[in-house]
């Protein structure tokens, strides 16, 4: 056990009845960004992602396929594991809630909501979409003409005897909730523009069924009642709580989960889960299950401007997303998705042209392009002995603490413009004093060796910043500054020093400093 800040970050559990897509891998490359600057920062994180795999979708797409649902999903959560492990992703924990370990903290949830009187049986009948596995109230219903507004199918009358959650009962604890959160400073739901359309659907809310016959063998049984099976979105919800309900992993549940999700699943998220947690935690042996810390609902990807469809042929596919690694590296597709995401209201477009110019812009003419120009010239005027510095050294500190403060607020595009800030500022700093110009003087050397050490330090703590979002670009450059900050790291189970690194003057004078490739080779855009 460590005494070190615990943080907990999660993502959506994906259906197995798809194949790992650009959404999925950018909700997760968000998480694993926030994972690891906090691993960076030194807390003791924890990361989990994982695949839902209890929906009718899945039973008749394994159907279809001639295979059991169980076998279908095997082959289809081995794509995600195996692509979160392709691209990195440093997840701590992999959960699929056809695991024993869910299905038995899953039914002591459910059996201890059954005692407490918060789930009871009944009779339903509402407006379902199928697509989405869900009903949808009366007004909402008629708002979209009766049909889904995912898929525009039509919706289903259907009559269930089901059993329920009380969610009516939590309609005051949920709206108090959110006073309080906002009363903190710590807002519950982000971006906050999506509350108010929460806070309305709280106020009206009626209970929900938990549950569907029909599943066969496939699913969690409602405790007691062998007809019944627990609503897919109830088992999958519960995965956040019953991957960290350990004796070991419980500090990081009551740390306060961040749960990153898009805006089509903030409903169950920001309502429901709340509510069930709120109600569980009055349930003995309960008393430890405190309520996340938050909810960060992003907006979709779309692509080539379009929404992305199989049959307009713009989806960004597992195929897509190789092309873009090997055309532009791993560090490339990450950034360009941390930085240029949906993060706020609107849909971000993944088109190819825009992703070249970010790549260009940022990565090759920026950052890399200021690490070469600085270590070519400690290469050419200093034999590659990183000079010393005879003052005071670049201002920084300011723009660290403003890259900081961004990422707190889960503000990764302003981090990451802060941390270019700091190398736009090297790249005016050798304009203006021009080291080239002044090395042809030798008794300007010790000026030479000042504005390189500078530079260099500056890019250094760049670097540290940065690694969260570009960690193998990073890498390289630590390597070639001869800093051991990826041991140090992996001898201390992930976490860094960030705040110690990027403290400045740390660079030794007379290390050697290898010039190496350039990080991002420019990408000449096809014509
Ligand atoms: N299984 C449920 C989630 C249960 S969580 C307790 C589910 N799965 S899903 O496979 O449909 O994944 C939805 C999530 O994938 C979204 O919330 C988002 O994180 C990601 N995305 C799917 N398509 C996306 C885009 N086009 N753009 C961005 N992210 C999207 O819902």
């Amino acid at each position: 056990m460590t005494s070190n800040k615990q943080f907990y970050v999660t993502t959506p559990i994906y259906y197995v009845n798809d194949r790992p897509h650009i959404g999925h891998v950018y909700t997760t490359t968000i998480a694993d960004v926030l994972a690891r600057y906090h691993r960076l920062l030194g807390h003791d994180v924890f990361f989990l992602t994982g695949t839902d795999e209890h929906a009718t979708k899945v039973v008749d797409a394994a159907a279809e396929q001639g295979v059991s649902p169980q076998e279908w999903a095997d082959t289809c959560a081995g794509a995600f594991e195996d692509t979160f492990s392709r691209l990195n992703m440093t997840n701590d924990d992999f959960i699929r809630t056809s695991q024993d370990r869910h299905k038995t903290k899953t039914t002591q949830y459910v059996k201890a909501l059954l005692a407490s009187g918060d789930v009871y049986l009944g009779d339903y009948e509402g407006w379902y979409d199928a697509g989405q596995e869900e009903y949808i109230t009366e007004g909402k219903a008629e708002e979209y003409d009766f049909k889904s507004p995912f898929n525009g199918k039509p919706l289903v009358r259907k009559t269930e005897r089901n059993y329920f959650f009380k969610l009516s009962a939590y309609r005051q604890q949920l709206l108090d909730f959110y006073n309080q959160c906002d009363a903190d400073g710590n807002p519950f739901v982000q971006p906050q523009a999506r509350k108010k359309e929460i806070l309305n659907r709280i106020a009206e809310a009626q209970d929900v069924p938990i549950s569907r016959t029909g599943m066969g063998d496939w699913g969690i049984k409602i405790p007691g009642d062998d007809e019944h099976t627990i609503y897919v979105w109830i088992d999958a919800l519960f995965n956040y709580l019953s991957t960290v309900d350990t004796d070991d992993r419980r500090g990081y549940w009551q740390s306060g989960a961040i749960h990153l999700i898009a805006k089509d699943i903030l409903w169950f998220h920001a309502a429901i889960w709340p509510a069930v947690l709120t109600a569980i935690q009055k349930c003995e042996g309960y008393g430890w299950v405190n309520l996340p810390a938050g909810v960060y609902s992003h907006s979709f990807w779309i692509s080539e401007g379009r929404k992305m469809s199989k049959s307009l042929g713009n989806f960004i596919d597992l195929e897509k997303i190789d092309y873009y690694v090997e055309t532009f590296s791993l560090d490339a597709l990450r950034y360009f998705l941390a930085t240029r995401g949906p993060m706020g209201t609107t849909d971000s477009d993944f088109a190819e042209s825009k992703f070249a110019e970010v790549y260009n812009s940022d990565l090759a003419n920026t950052f890399g392009n200021s690490c070469s120009r600085v270590t070519n010239m400690i290469g050419k005027y200093f034999d590659g002995q990183l000079p010393a510095s005879q003052d005071e050294g670049l201002p920084v500190q300011e723009a660290v603490q403003a890259a900081l403060a961004c990422m707190e607020r889960l503000d990764i595009s302003g981090y990451a413009e802060a941390a270019l800030g700091l190398v736009r500022q090297v790249d005016s700093y050798i304009e203006n004093t021009a080291p080239f110009r002044l090395a042809k003087d030798p008794k300007k050397l010790p000026e030479v060796g000042t504005i390189l050490y500078n530079s260099a330090e500056t890019l250094r703590i760049v670097s540290v910043l940065l690694w969260p979002l570009i960690p193998d670009a990073c890498e390289k450059v630590w390597e070639r500054m001869g800093l051991d900050y990826k041991a140090q790291m992996d001898a201390n189970t992930g976490q860094g020093q960030l705040e110690a690194w990027v403290a400045w003057g740390l660079l030794k004078a007379n290390t050697a400093i290898e010039k190496g490739d350039p990080l991002f080779p420019r990408y000449q855009v096809k014509k």
